[in-house]
């Protein structure tokens, strides 16, 4: 079966430096050529330092920026070509989670609503009826539904970023890219939140992109990683691959970066996470 997003060739710039009329007069390239593949039920795991282009190759896949050139096929669909009901159908089986839940809810804006808001948006489905899937995936997500009536500022980062998961499955998606969702997090709770996702994932079938810089979270989540580098993909292969031989530069620094596996397993965010 062909994979279910594939990404070839994906370039963006933005301008960098502009003469006195301001004309563009240099661009920084912040994709690179950048291809990989997403399989069904699978996760790639994108790491890379701060800077790297990673949110960036992220939001283009989604289509909330648009890519200079390059092809990004959804479900055998040219996503760069989407319009009108085919564009709504990708805006439902594609989501995202974001690294701060604080600034990815609306302030103003219930629980119930925020959980709700894509329901009616998408199906226009109200009332009973949405209160009733919105307390479905609030208990999914580990919440209770008598919390439906609070706003954001009521709630925990963690609880921000399972409020946030289930607005992100409220139309039932096939896949998430999940921009740093527990860098944000206390390491007690991030554990909580990556096992969500994992149990998610066994449930639904769903793939992610995980993007984060830290390639030991990556390694217990991802099935392959992609290791970008100034805009570029440097290296891909399974994490364990890059672990136990890494060949480019940059991925040799991550991996020394956590330096023995074995004390690794001992981190504090590691026995939570296999619990
Ligand atoms: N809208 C924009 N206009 C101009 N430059 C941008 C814009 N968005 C991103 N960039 C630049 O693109 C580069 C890549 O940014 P990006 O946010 O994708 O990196 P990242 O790998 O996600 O980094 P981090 O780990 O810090 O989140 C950076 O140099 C950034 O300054
Ligand atoms: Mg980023």
């Amino acid at each position: 079966m062909s994979p279910l997003l594939e990404v070839a060739g994906l370039r963006k710039s933005f301008p960098a430096t502009r003469n006195l009329f301001g004309r563009v007069t240099e661009r920084t390239v912040v994709s690179d050529e950048v291809s990989f593949t997403v399989g069904r039920g699978e996760t790639l795991g994108i790491v890379g330092e701060s800077g790297a282009g990673k949110s960036t190759v992220g939001r283009q896949v989604l289509r909330l920026i648009e890519p200079d050139s390059g092809t990004i096929t959804f479900d055998g669909d040219d996503v760069r070509k989407l319009k009108g009901k085919d564009l709504l159908s990708f805006r439902r089986r594609a989501q995202m989670i974001f690294q701060d839940p604080f600034s990815s809810l609306d302030p103003h804006m219930t629980i119930r609503n925020a959980v709700g808001e894509p329901l009616t948006i998408h199906y226009g489905i109200k009332g009973a009826e949405r209160d009733r899937h919105v307390v479905e995936m609030l208990e999914r997500v580990g919440m209770r539904a008598d919390q439906l009536d609070k706003y954001p500022r009521e709630f925990s980062g963690g609880q921000l970023q399972r409020i946030a998961i289930a607005r992100a499955l409220t139309l039932d998606p096939d896949f998430i890219v999940c921009d740093e969702p527990v860098a944000a997090l206390d390491v007690s709770i991030q554990a909580q939140v990556l096992n969500l996702l994992l149990d998610l994932q066994a449930e639904r079938g769903l793939s992610y992109i995980f993007i984060s810089h830290d390639l030991s979270l990556v390694r217990f989540l991802a099935h392959r990683v992609v290791v970008m580098y100034r805009g570029q993909v440097v290296e891909t292969g399974t994490a364990e691959e890059l672990f136990e031989n890494p060949q480019h530069p940059y991925t040799k620094t991550l991996v020394a970066a956590v330096p023995d596996p074995r004390a690794r397993r001992c981190s504090a965010a590691v026995p939570a996470l296999e619990a």
